[in-house]
């Protein structure tokens, strides 16, 4: 088996970021769980498939044809042969993504495509539960974490880098809505595993974060 390294937390926490980078500095292969749950709710919204069937979605997310491809500026998303990275970054397909995420026979359907990421020379995972439920056995876990409001600031930042139309408080809502969901679902709620490190990244930017990640990797 192979080294994975799991990066837990918060939706806007910055472990998409923090990922990358570390990815990028062992050279390691990318696991960002929640582009896939996000695949889900875009597949079932193009099938025209109603987000409030369980069985229907997790049928759809057990056969889903994705690929992930580097390139210079992150990972882009293929769906049925398709760059859908774009449409996977929206609001509506994130809240629809955190909708199907708390259904059993969904996280069921997606453990295994999650598992078959650790490959040789190695993984960083980053997600909700891969130190807890897909991971547990991993060599080291990170939880990532930062108040509410240091998190919609951030992800208001990305989109409007990204040259999207965002709302601050609509996001600031979104992201308390998603903290809900997280932490309320009954199966894999949002929560650190025993043995992870936890680092609140609210006064940090994102290259102390990285530091702090790597010295403790390298104790
Ligand atoms: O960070 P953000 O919430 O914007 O999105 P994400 O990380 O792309 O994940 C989308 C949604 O999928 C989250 O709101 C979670 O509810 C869910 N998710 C999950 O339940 N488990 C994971 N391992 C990853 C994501």
């Amino acid at each position: 088996t192979y080294p994975v390294i799991t990066i837990d937390g918060p939706s806007g926490a910055g472990k998409g970021t923090l990922s990358l980078l570390l990815a990028k500095q062992y050279g390691f292969h990318l696991l960002d769980s929640g582009a896939i749950y996000r695949l889900g709710a875009l597949a079932a919204k193009l099938l025209d498939v109603n987000i409030d069937d369980e069985s229907a979605v997790a049928n759809i997310c057990q056969y889903l044809d994705v690929e992930f491809e580097p390139t210079e500026s992150g990972v882009a998303v293929i769906l049925n042969g398709q760059d859908v990275s774009q449409s996977l970054r929206t609001e509506e397909i994130g809240m629809m993504a955190s909708t199907i995420a708390a259904y059993p026979s969904v996280r069921e359907a997606l453990v295994e495509r999650q598992r078959s990421f650790a490959r040789n020379p190695g993984l960083i995972a980053d997600g909700r539960d891969m130190g807890t439920t897909i991971f547990p056995n991993a060599n080291a876990k990170i939880f990532l974490t930062a108040g509410a409001e240091d998190r919609a600031k951030r992800r208001y930042n990305q989109l409007m880098e990204a040259g999207c139309e965002a709302d601050y408080s609509q996001i600031l809502a979104d992201i308390e809505q998603r903290d809900l969901n997280d932490a309320g679902r009954a199966v894999s709620p949002l929560a650190p595993a025993d043995d992870a490190l936890l680092i609140d990244s609210s006064t940090m930017g994102i290259d102390e974060v990285c530091q702090t990640v790597v010295s403790h990797l390298q104790s």
